[in-house]
């Protein structure tokens, strides 16, 4: 059964066809005034992105294929979202929310979680989409550090994390979204399925300043807890214009990106990206499977896909035969973001699915992609490819000199792009860290330029680990160890793995008292994976009786890998004794 329907009422667009010739003539007022169809003063990403195609012949196009773990599956118009995002910003009307407000929203991948964020954004509150693999520690960290209003959630979700709910006296609703029709929610919650039947599904949109907060994600760095990165309405113009371009998103697509929107990729290219030009776009709520994936493609007819290079590894790894199996010749575009993308993985998708896969480089921070290989250039595999139109990035040294081609340095952009982060939630310092060398974004990353202006990615600058495309500061999960009593110290680092690109891998000091054992290693493991997420945890555990430390008492996570390595250990003059 085929569920894909190709819609093809508007002459196709073209993307990006001249890359030097546009990249000359860029304008960012040029992109708005493509987006912005109507003039207006006030703007909301919610009309653009929903509501404005529901007043079009895309009405009844479908703006969300929706497929569920059980094989069940649903559609939704650009139209019944307009309604649904209504009902739903009505029904968190009623709860007291209003502009500014924080709603996160901890669900699995159900039409309901991308209902919210437009009801969010219609609003004018600031959605925090988390992964639904979070554990209590968290969600907790995120909900405290944002000062959340309501959570939106499910009855199993709600249970994990009920030890933490008492610590956040700032949230004065939990919505829990039940599929099943009976279901009482417990005393001091409220149903949204019961609100959701009560509220009127016409709202009257929140009209905004481009200036003001859409959402925040919570992003590692080596310090500390998370950062939470926040954008603005803004952003919509770099969605925009890089699902256009670097997507190559056309009106007839049905595009699917595979990420979660607890992930950047999951909200940017997930929801907002697709919409703002009107593409259908597939949600899967399953888990990885291989034949499962090639299934999905096939079924719903997917032209455009964007993924991860952990699932191509892995795609890679289910083997040539499989792929075989199935009748792929839909696709038509392949991107990946998240980790380098290996040349051989590009080599095998050129072989087995025909197609080259282009390799996008972004941030949290940078609210979209910024390089990219696009369409209209040739692919030099293993190169993340050139800067977005109207983007200026540069290698630099430590003071912000910009390097030659082929020289290692610090990946840096020039800030004034349309979707750069705007604060980090309440902590300016930390946001002021990010421009601290010579006016330049710093982005963390080292990687150089070659030649002809294509830029390659080396590593990162600091310690945080990129396991399977999530980043995870080691700091988190030294921390999450140390609350287990049997630890004294603990340092973390990522360790190359050839699936994930890292896993992670823990040097743990036990207390007094306390002996390593197998069952130890294994309950330290699922410790960490129910406090933070399953992502999260360390892989590798090894058991030492000290850790090398810094005059000042810092870890050396950097002296932990070169050994753990077998590298050489550099500098080890601040090393104690
Ligand atoms: C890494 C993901 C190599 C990089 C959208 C970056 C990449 C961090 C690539 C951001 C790529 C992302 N090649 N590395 N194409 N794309 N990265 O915030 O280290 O989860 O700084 O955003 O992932 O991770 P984040």
């Amino acid at each position: 059964m085929k569920h894909g329907e190709i819609i093809n009422k508007k002459p196709v667009e073209t993307g990006l066809i001249d890359y030097e010739k546009t990249s000359k003539e860029f304008s960012w007022e040029a992109v708005k005034k493509d987006l912005f169809t109507t003039p207006q003063n006030k703007v909301n990403i919610a009309y653009e992105a929903i509501d404005k195609h529901a007043q079009t012949w895309r009405r009844n196009k479908v703006a969300l294929y929706w497929e569920g773990a059980e094989g069940v599956y649903e559609k939704y118009t650009f139209l019944e979202l307009k309604r649904l995002s209504d009902q739903c910003a009505n029904m968190l009307r009623s709860l007291g929310v209003k502009k500014g407000d924080r709603v996160f929203i901890f669900l699995p991948r159900l039409p309901e979680l991308y209902i919210s964020m437009i009801a969010t954004a219609k609003l004018g509150a600031i959605a925090g989409p988390m992964f639904s693999a979070f554990g209590p520690d968290a969600v907790r960290d995120r909900l405290q550090n944002s000062e959340a209003k309501v959570l939106i959630t499910t009855p199993e979700l709600k249970e994990r994390v009920e030890t933490v709910l008492f610590e956040l006296p700032k949230l004065e609703h939990i919505v829990v979204v039940n599929s099943k029709e009976d279901h009482e929610p417990e005393e001091g919650d409220v149903c949204y399925n019961t609100l959701m039947k009560k509220a009127s599904d016409r709202f009257e949109m929140e009209w905004l300043e481009l200036e003001d907060p859409l959402y925040i994600l919570y992003t590692s760095g080596t310090t500390g807890r998370p950062k939470g990165i926040t954008h603005v309405h803004n952003d919509m113009i770099s969605h925009y214009i890089t699902t256009k371009w670097a997507l190559d998103l056309r009106d007839d697509d049905i595009y699917w990106c595979t990420a979660d929107p607890g992930w950047v990729t999951g909200t940017v290219y997930g929801l907002w990206g697709p919409w703002l030009s009107g593409i259908s776009s597939y949600v899967y709520d399953g888990r990885f499977d291989a034949g499962k994936w090639y299934e999905i493609i096939q079924t719903y007819n997917i032209t455009v896909w964007y993924t991860a290079p952990t699932a191509l590894r892995m795609l890679m790894k289910g083997g040539d035969e499989l792929v075989k199996k199935y009748d792929l010749s839909c696709l038509r575009y392949m991107c990946s973001v998240g980790e380098p993308l290996n040349p051989e993985v590009i080599r095998w998708g050129l072989k087995v699915y025909n197609l080259p896969i282009h390799d996008t480089w972004w941030q949290t921070e940078t609210g979209a992609i910024m390089i990219a290989n696009y369409p209209c250039i040739p692919i030099k595999p293993g190169s993340m490819g050139k800067p977005f139109p109207g983007t200026k990035a540069a290698i630099i040294d430590g003071k912000g000199n910009e390097l030659p081609a082929g020289q290692h340095g610090l990946l840096a952009l020039k800030p004034g792009w349309p979707s750069m982060l705007r604060a980090v939630w309440g902590d300016e310092k930390r946001f002021k860290e990010y421009f601290n060398v010579n006016g330049w974004y710093a982005t963390g990353d080292t990687a150089y330029k070659d030649e002809d202006g294509y830029f390659w990615f080396v590593g990162r600058a600091d310690d945080v680990i990129n396991t399977s495309g999530h980043r995870v500061g080691p700091f988190e999960v030294e921390s999450a160890l140390l609350e287990h009593k049997v630890v004294a110290e603990s340092g973390v680092i990522g360790k190359p793995d050839a699936e994930r690109g890292e896993i992670i891998k823990a040097f743990v000091v036990l207390r007094e008292g306390f002996k390593p054992s197998q069952e130890l290693e294994e309950e330290l493991k699922k410790f960490v994976r129910h406090r933070l997420a399953a992502h999260a945890y360390p892989k590798e555990i090894e058991f030492c009786s000290n850790l090398p430390k810094t005059r000042s008492g810092k870890i050396m996570r950097r002296l932990l890998k070169a050994r753990d390595l077998g590298l050489p250990t550099g500098d080890i003059s601040t090393l104690e004794d």
